[in-house]
């Protein structure tokens, strides 16, 4: 309880904020106790009510004044492509922004499948050379928290993980905390019965949906895909896509966006 918050700079590329809306819902630890016990939240351009120059001398005195100890939290990823150009962020392009942040910090993490693996910005043909941190940052410790968002609950516990021990967590070959991404969405949904049993959904709209029967022949990449949904769920543990009726689109990996089409195998 007495350890100082750990120093926090929050950077937006190309994405579209939805990281953001999911971690502000965390209730395990609940966004304040997170907020006002574990970090220190110095810097976010989409968060901050300051903007502009005010807030990008704010970012600079943070990694002056906490230089090798801070963490820098990426939300979206960089264009590439024409010095960066399609991506500009106080006045200078994200590309330029991501490598001056990242030069100082303790560790970095990725939030989302933008920021670990390029999502719908590097999909084909990908037209601004958008790039996921990893291929731009090769010097610092990365942890990629992937899915498109995150579940609120993963993204605070890295944070959590990383405030308690000073280091980050365990990751798979990926570069996951493996504690959240150890397991197929497969390996633990409620519908995997019906899967076991050939009993399979075919139509959004027949009596095989409304009695909830595996989504599999309708793209569901479950198992395939590695993420935390069908056990802690989302929304403090209300539901998940699957729960929902829709087939998982494997959101936490590599490429899903290439690898559709989502609705049919
Ligand atoms: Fe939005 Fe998905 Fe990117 Fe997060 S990973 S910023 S939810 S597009
Ligand atoms: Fe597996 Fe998807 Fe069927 Fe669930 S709905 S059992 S994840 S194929
Ligand atoms: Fe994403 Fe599949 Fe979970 S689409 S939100 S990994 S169920």
């Amino acid at each position: 309880e007495k350890k100082p918050r750990t120093p926090v700079i929050w950077l937006h590329g190309l994405e579209c904020t939805c990281c953001t809306e999911s971690f502000i819902r965390s209730s395990h630890p609940t966004i304040e106790d997170l907020l006002f016990n574990m970090i220190s939240l110095d810097y976010d351009d989409a968060l901050s009510a300051a903007a502009g120059t005010q807030l990008e001398d704010v970012r600079r005195k943070i990694m002056k004044d906490y230089k090798g100890k801070y963490i820098l939290a990426v939300e979206g990823n960089a264009s590439t492509k024409d010095d960066g150009v399609y991506c500009m962020v106080g006045g200078d392009s994200f590309l330029n922004t991501l490598k001056e942040t990242a030069a100082d910090a303790a560790a970095i993490i990725a939030w989302g499948n933008c920021a670990s693996f390029g999502c719908v910005q590097n999909a084909h043909p990908n037209p601004t050379g958008a790039a996921p941190v990893s291929e731009i940052i090769k010097d610092k410790p990365i942890v990629k928290v992937s899915g498109c968002p995150p579940i609120s609950e993963v993204m605070t516990g890295v944070i959590t993980h990383f405030h308690t021990f000073g280091t980050l967590p365990e990751l798979d070959r990926l570069g996951r905390p493996k504690a959240f991404y150890n397991t197929r969405i497969h390996d633990k949904c409620y519908r995997r019965a019906f899967f076991d049993a050939g009993m399979f959904v075919r139509s959004f709209d027949d009596d095989s949906t409304r009695k909830g029967w595996c989504l599999y022949k309708m793209g569901c990449k479950g198992p395939t895909t590695y993420n935390s949904c069908s056990k802690i769920q989302w929304n403090g543990g209300t539901s998940f896509p699957i729960g929902s009726g829709h087939p998982c689109i494997g959101c936490s990996e590599p490429n899903f966006w290439d690898k559709g089409p989502f609705y049919t195998r």
